[in-house]
């Protein structure tokens, strides 16, 4: 595994007209590793499955932010900003994520929270956040959230990122991860993949890989458990991301459409793991975190990584891919800062009862 920063993205060196518009900032540790996920044979039925340990990306916060901040956060630094708006729900893992390379690089970040289920990770979230200098700002239901996140966005100075940070800039962290997985193929690291699972929101990740694949000229079909309302994630959703980042990258490197011509990728969405909605425990989430300890070591959560070990068991055990080369793309961070003690007292009043009563996973 990689250690030391990779300093430039392989794309840029695939495009260069894209390196000499485009700022970047070294974050992350990549390539990061493949490996078998035999810690999971008994629950997949098999172990020929792989894992890409984007969860292991960087020491400050992993997951899979890490390979898009490097553009998002340079664009901010271009943009001489003075601080980061963003927006999440109670368990985060983008706000932590902000907060955790804000904090990093110097820039204060302010986020607005919207309600889900409280759970342990929750918590651990909210903490975490403090712990990073973020200032916390509850907004409660959707709409009051919208509201008070166009609220914050007022403050000179500000770099707005929307939640899922989807743009056609912060993708093209995933083309390039595409590229990098490209090459561990070519050398022998793995054979190349017919089939990426991952968890699947903003559909972002999920876009950006189809499109990296189409570049490539590979036909691997990108599965995402969809762990959201389908109004949020659905082919229309993911058709717009994918055309806008296609577009805005052809438009700074013709090449990149050249070489694309008319493929997009080839991708499904998995609908069986979700349960009740976004951030809610399954009995087969709930099961499935104690197989990502197993996997991993670390306890995972209940709104994507285990709900994507749910749609990877799926995919694991149909028979239409019983021979097919399978890989997991982890996008949970692996990093879970402690949280200094004292930290619940400095919780913002109106967050206070998140600490309250029993957890629901
Ligand atoms: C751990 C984890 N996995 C997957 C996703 C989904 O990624 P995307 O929003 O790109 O679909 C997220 C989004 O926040 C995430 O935090």
């Amino acid at each position: 595994m990689a250690t030391a920063l990779r300093l430039r993205p392989l794309l840029f060196d695939a495009l260069p007209s894209l390196a000499a518009t485009v700022p970047f900032l070294a974050l992350a540790a990549a390539p990061t590793a493949l490996e078998r996920c035999t810690a999971l044979r008994d629950y997949l039925g098999r172990d020929d499955v792989w894992m890409k340990r984007d969860d292991l990306i960087s020491p400050v916060y992993g997951g899979n932010k890490v390979r898009r901040y490097e553009f998002v956060l340079a664009d901010a630094r271009a943009q001489n900003a003075t601080g980061i708006v963003t927006l999440g729900g109670l368990a985060s893992t983008q706000v932590m994520a902000t907060a955790r390379f804000g904090q990093f690089l110097g820039l204060p970040v302010t986020a607005v929270l919207f309600d889900q289920p409280i759970t342990r990770f929750a918590r651990e979230a909210i903490l975490t956040n403090i712990n990073a200098g973020a200032t916390l700002v509850y907004g409660g239901g959707y709409l009051r959230s919208a509201w008070r996140f166009r609220q914050a966005q007022q403050s000179p100075g500000a770099y707005v990122i929307n939640p899922g940070a989807a743009s056609p800039r912060a993708n093209l962290g995933y083309v390039d991860a595409m590229l990098e997985l490209a090459a561990q193929v070519e050398r022998g690291e793995m054979p190349r993949p017919d089939v990426i699972v991952l968890p699947t929101g903003s559909s972002g990740t999920l876009a950006a890989l189809a499109l990296g694949a189409a570049y490539l000229g590979w036909d691997t079909e990108i599965v995402g458990v969809r762990i959201t309302l389908r109004v949020a994630t659905n082919a229309l959703t993911i058709g717009f991301i994918r055309e806008r980042t296609a577009r805005w990258m052809t438009a700074r490197a013709p090449e990149f459409g050249r070489a694309l011509g008319k493929r997009r990728g080839r991708y499904r969405l998995f609908h069986g793991a979700l349960g009740p909605g976004y951030g809610y425990p399954t009995l087969e989430s709930i099961e499935a975190m104690e197989w990502y300890r197993r996997l991993t070591g670390r306890t995972g959560e209940v709104t994507y990584s285990a709900k994507a070990l749910v749609g990877l068991r799926a995919v694991a055990r149909d028979p239409a891919y019983a021979n097919k080369k399978i890989l997991l793309w982890q996008t949970l961070s692996d990093v879970r800062p402690e949280p200094a003690p004292g930290t619940q007292a400095r919780v913002p009043k109106d967050l206070q009862w998140v600490f309250d009563g029993e957890a629901v996973a």
